[in-house]
């Protein structure tokens, strides 16, 4: 098999030369991980959302463990689109890097002002993650609960001149309204799932821990939620391309979420406990299907599959494991 081939994946228009991406805000802004592994091998790296402005987010300490997984109150801290364009992205291009910038706003304007400022990115930014789970500033409503919100933002980001992905959050029954809207208004996949909404109270004042008191959590636990997310989307609507994201820390979580419907994978708080994950992972799924005899893009949907055999394709060939 070819190995070039066999790791490809395409999402959208667009093609990948391998499965796995950083997760957006898990990666830093530019090279923070190019000591760790090669960005190039990379399906794309994937930087923390940007917005047509500099914004400090949230006072420290922002992140905080919370049984097997992590809040994070970071708040969005970032330099801003031109600020990142001209200081950040070129040493991700310099490091061979497929890009993915990612966006959020307040209000549709603002979002439309961060796509704008996109549109001159040299042609190694791929694409646009729209990172819709943010509070609207003249509401209260998060973009990502709101279908028709959510329509307007992905109609308004198309100024950027390249794909736009959707992130969407798992803390709607709406998903899959949502992920419908987005795709009609030109969004051509959704990321499946921000971070879950979380909490943890302080032991000896048993009041909220300001790290983690309106916090997103992320990691392992949120693997089974993002699993589910994926899989309904995927039976929702077959041919919107979907990127899993949720605890992924092994190859048959990454597999796990491709066989739920997505056609690539992110790895995100993983790589606050192993800086390497996202190529870790990526080999020994290549791995695990180089064992089956599958390219990775033949696991997309698979868990949907009916009347054939019970096994996964390649389970019987000796010396298959689990990948884990
Ligand atoms: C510290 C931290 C910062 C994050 N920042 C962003 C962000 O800026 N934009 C975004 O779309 N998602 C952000 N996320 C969500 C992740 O991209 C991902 O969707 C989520 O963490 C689930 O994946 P994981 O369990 O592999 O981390 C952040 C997550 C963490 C842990």
């Amino acid at each position: 098999m070819d190995s070039s081939t066999s790791a490809a994946v395409r999402v959208g228009s667009l093609t990948l030369n391998a499965p796995v991406m950083t997760a957006s805000g898990t990666a830093g802004h530019g090279v923070e991980l190019a000591p760790y592994l090669d960005l190039g091998e990379l399906g794309a790296v994937v930087v923390k959302s940007l917005a047509a402005f500099e914004w400090q987010g949230n006072p420290g300490p922002r992140l905080h463990a919370a049984g097997a997984g992590m809040l994070n109150s970071v708040g969005l801290q970032g330099p801003g689109v031109e600020h990142w364009l001209a200081h950040d992205l070129p040493a991700l291009i310099d490091a061979g890097a497929t890009v993915v910038a990612s966006i959020w706003g307040r209000s549709v304007d603002e979002y439309r002002r961060a796509a704008q400022l996109l549109a001159v990115a040299p042609a190694q930014v791929v694409a646009v993650e729209v990172n819709l789970s943010c509070p609207n500033l003249h509401g209260q409503e998060v973009f990502a609960h709101d279908p028709s919100l959510s329509a307007a933002v992905i109609t308004a980001a198309a100024v950027c001149g390249r794909p736009c992905w959707a992130k969407l959050s798992p803390n709607t029954d709406k998903v899959i309204e949502v992920a419908s809207a987005v795709a009609a208004a030109g969004a051509e996949a959704v990321t499946l799932v921000n971070t879950l909404r979380g909490m943890v109270l302080d032991r000896h004042s048993g009041l909220p821990v300001p790290s983690a008191a309106g916090g997103g959590y992320s990691g392992q636990p949120l693997h089974a939620v993002a699993v589910r997310t994926v899989f309904d989307v995927h039976a929702a609507l077959p041919h919107l391309p979907i990127v899993g994201v949720g605890g992924v820390n092994n190859a048959w979580d990454a597999a796990e979420l491709m066989l739920a419907g997505a056609s690539a994978v992110q790895v995100g708080t993983a790589s606050f406990v192993n800086p390497r994950a996202a190529g870790d992972i990526q080999r020994s799924l290549l791995a695990w299907c180089a064992n089956r005899g599958l390219t990775v893009a033949e696991l997309t949907g698979l868990a949907h599959r009916s009347g054939l055999p019970a096994g996964l394709p390649g389970d019987c060939r000796p010396g298959v494991d689990g990948g884990r």
